[in-house]
């Protein structure tokens, strides 16, 4: 038996390993360990050269070479192997891609969620991958902004709820569960506050705004043991992330005590430098971003040279290094890597029919029927669908971003496999009673690509994303779709967004449906046949007033793999819709921003020329029955600051289906020392109910969440008169309003 050094002997607390093979390490070899880099490029220069501690965006191949070249270094340190799991295992052929977080918000099912995050990690964690940068928590505000599909939409109590629940879910039993993955909080703080929805903008936010409403997930997420926090790309006030000390080491470490690890997001450090110019050079760079508290540093190679010149200049110490390294190799004895690196197994627990169920589930679970004129479900007579647009059969579109074929690897050219996913006109050809004739014609174009005159990549070498040009309608497209709507009994016309408008640096000017498809559904519904709209878009866009005139409306953001079958089956009535909006809609992009929970105090609720009021408001969702809200009160009238709000409202169904109905709780302080959100979501319940039955509900709100941040920063309960309202939605007229008191 060879003999174990202590850092070799699990034996030994993580504590003492750490210590132990810290003291063996040599100054480069624990800045190496600092560096996350890309897989794609000069593996063994990263691994045998720079001692690399983490490598991302690993191809199959790929995982198994640099555990190969870890065996030649000398202390053979695992890597942590991490990549963008984001909504399954985006970039593993044949893995289950499901709704993405926007389109999974909808089901506001936390254990949903969590089931989820739990089937994503068994088929990351196969493959040899170790951490996910997953989930997001940021707040989807301007809609115009290109990431708003990595959200879990608008209300920071939902993303708390749903982005613990899926932490849980990918972390297991325990980093040391074979089949757990490392999850991240990102991007912390306030990345999607931006200007004008421009990506990555200076986010132009208060410490008490950030208090108010983009630290409290983050905080629930930090306290829950989420193991990594990855910082955003902005800056706020003039401060990188990466350099404020404030969020960093004052909340994130100290207030909450946070002990996993923090990465930094993509080349953070080097765009200091090159994009922010708020560091002279990488040496200055890297000794800022180290003694700010950064970890992890995520592909910005040269750190490695820039913090061993820090260190030579004395700008920052040895021990400042340490401090980092510390909690990097804590994770990777937690996860037990040291004695079993989880090289990829078998392609098992890929794809598997368990994982393709639940993803049926959550995709069902995320539809929202938004308008029904009493043509849905379709007449069980119903003879003849057009199923027609250009995002009825385009299969790597419903996928959404961070999935195959949307950009970011190269080893997926086509993108999943398409016998695996189920578009809308599969959906209706596979799930149509056998006597229904199913016709198709794509109807229009959305849009092509035309090279940026700036050039083809930026500065850091990075593409340079080409540019947008919406498509002209195609008359003779148009007419074939008109034909095929004429002979049909009922239209159902998908329409949406393309990859080439999601994603980072790819926030749109506008929210209109772009190229051909506003023009193909005006001739759709002037044929008179009844029309069934779906939107299947990255995120919120505007309808064409068109739609007013159209027989039921659906949103499904991009619902995954089993998105085509989910949307067949509740057009059908063969699924009940049960979704809720996780995000408003707006009627025009110059409401930018919609979001339910606005600030009280302006000059009227409306512009001169267009109201406030969104299309769609947060909450809201049709199902194929009627629940009527009643008898809406408060256990007690008079609460104490300790205590907790029990408010019940009776809900009935109405209508001849058994429903899941979504009972939401908003809390309203009607005086505030600071200017607040007129209400807020601060409990919501899903209860089944049978046909014609009541049931009384009790939401629990614990009197500590209703709360405001005063003007000096705290977060206070402020006695006095309070509404709870209780409801289907967060628009007033869904609401029962209950007023108690605080004392
Ligand atoms: C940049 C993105 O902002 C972040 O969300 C992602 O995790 C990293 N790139 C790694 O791909």
């Amino acid at each position: 038996m060879p003999v174990l050094l202590p850092y070799q002997n699990p034996e030994l607390p993580v504590a003492e390993r750490v210590a132990d093979v810290l003291s063996r390490m040599s100054l480069e070899e624990k800045v190496g360990q600092m560096l996350q880099v890309d897989a794609r490029g000069d593996l063994a220069g990263a691994v045998l050269g720079r001692h690399v501690g983490s490598i991302l965006h690993t191809s199959p191949e790929k995982v198994l070479e640099a555990h190969r070249l870890t065996d030649q270094t000398r202390l053979q340190i695992p890597l942590l192997v991490a990549d963008d799991c984001i909504h399954g295992h985006s970039f593993w052929p044949g893995a289950t891609i499901f709704p993405t977080q926007l389109g999974m918000a909808a089901s506001w099912d936390a254990d949903l969620l969590e089931r989820v995050g739990r089937a994503a990690a068994c088929e990351v964690a196969a493959t040899g991958i170790h951490w996910t940068f997953s989930p997001v928590l940021c707040i989807a505000r301007d809609l115009r902004w290109g990431r708003v599909d990595e959200t879990f939409g608008e209300d920071p109590f939902l993303i708390g709820e749903l982005a613990t629940a899926m932490m849980r879910g990918y972390q297991g039993d325990g980093l040391d569960d074979p089949t757990a993955i490392l999850a991240t909080a990102k991007h912390f703080a306030g990345y999607s506050e931006t200007q004008g929805g421009r990506d990555a903008s200076e986010a132009d936010i208060s410490r008490r705004k950030l208090r108010s409403w983009f630290l409290p997930p983050f905080e629930k997420i930090a306290k829950a043991g989420v193991g990594s926090f990855m910082l955003g790309y902005q800056s706020i006030d003039g401060v990188p992330v990466t350099l404020n000390e404030w969020l960093l080491t004052d909340v994130l470490r100290g207030e909450w005590g946070y002990t996993g690890v923090l990465v930094t997001d993509w080349d953070n450090v080097g765009r200091m430098v090159w994009e922010q110019k708020v560091q002279p050079d990488i040496v200055h760079a890297a000794a800022a971003a180290v003694k700010a508290g950064n970890e992890m540093i995520m592909t910005t190679p040269t750190f490695y040279e820039g913090a061993l010149e820090a260190v030579r200049r004395g700008m920052i110490t040895e021990s400042d290094i340490d401090r980092a390294v510390r909690h990097i190799l804590a994770v990777k004895f937690q996860m037990g890597l040291f004695e079993n690196r989880r090289r990829p197994t078998t392609d098992a627990a890929i794809g598997t029919p368990e994982h393709r169920a639940l993803n049926l589930e959550v995709a069902r679970r995320s539809v929202v029927l938004l308008k029904n004129d009493g043509a849905l479900p379709l007449a069980p007579g119903t003879r003849r669908i057009a199923v027609v647009g250009p995002l009825a059969d385009d299969a790597q579109t419903q996928l959404g971003d961070w999935a195959g074929s949307s950009g970011q690897v190269e080893w997926m050219k086509d993108g999943q496999p398409r016998a695996m996913i189920t578009t809308l006109l599969d959906g209706f050809r596979r799930f149509s009673p056998a006597n229904c004739e199913v016709s198709y014609a794509q109807g229009a174009t959305i849009l092509h690509l035309e090279p940026d005159p700036e050039g083809t990549t930026f500065a850091d070498g990075q593409p340079r994303p080409p540019i947008v040009v919406p498509d002209q309608p195609d008359p003779r497209m148009i007419a074939e779709a008109v034909e095929c709507a004429k002979s049909a009994d009922v239209v159902v016309a998908a329409v949406g967004d393309r990859i080439e408008v999601v994603g980072e640096a790819r926030s749109t000017a506008t929210l209109e449906l772009l190229g051909g498809q506003k023009a193909l559904l005006d001739a759709l519904i002037a044929t008179g046949k009844p029309v069934i709209v779906v939107l299947l878009a990255s995120k919120p866009l505007v309808l064409p007033e068109c739609v007013d005139r159209a027989a039921g409306l659906v949103w499904a953001a991009n619902p995954g793999m089993e998105g085509g079958r989910a949307i067949a089956e509740i057009i059908w009535g063969i699924v009940n819709p049960t979704g809720r909006l996780p995000i408003s809609l707006p009627v025009h992009v110059g409401q930018q921003p919609c979001y339910y929970n606005q600030i009280r105090g302006q000059h009227g609720h409306r512009y001169a020329d267009l109201t406030q009021h969104p299309a769609y408001a947060f909450g809201f969702g049709l199902s194929y029955t009627q629940v009527e809200y009643s008898n809406a009160r408060v256990e007690r009238p008079t609460v104490g600051r300790n205590g907790v709000v029990r408010a019940h409202v009776t809900c009935t169904n109405k209508g001849t289906r058994p429903t899941l109905e979504t009972v939401q709780a908003y809390i309203s302080d009607r005086m505030t020392s600071a200017s607040w959100a007129d209400k807020e979501l601060k409990a919501y319940r899903q209860v089944e109910l049978e046909p014609g039955e009541s049931r009384e509900v009790e939401m629990v709100i614990p009197v500590a969440e209703c709360s405001i941040v005063n003007a000096q920063g705290r977060r206070v309960v402020e006695p006095g008169e309070f509404t709870v309202a209780l409801g289907s939605s967060s628009q007033s007229a869904d609401l029962l309003p209950v007023a108690f008191t605080v004392e």
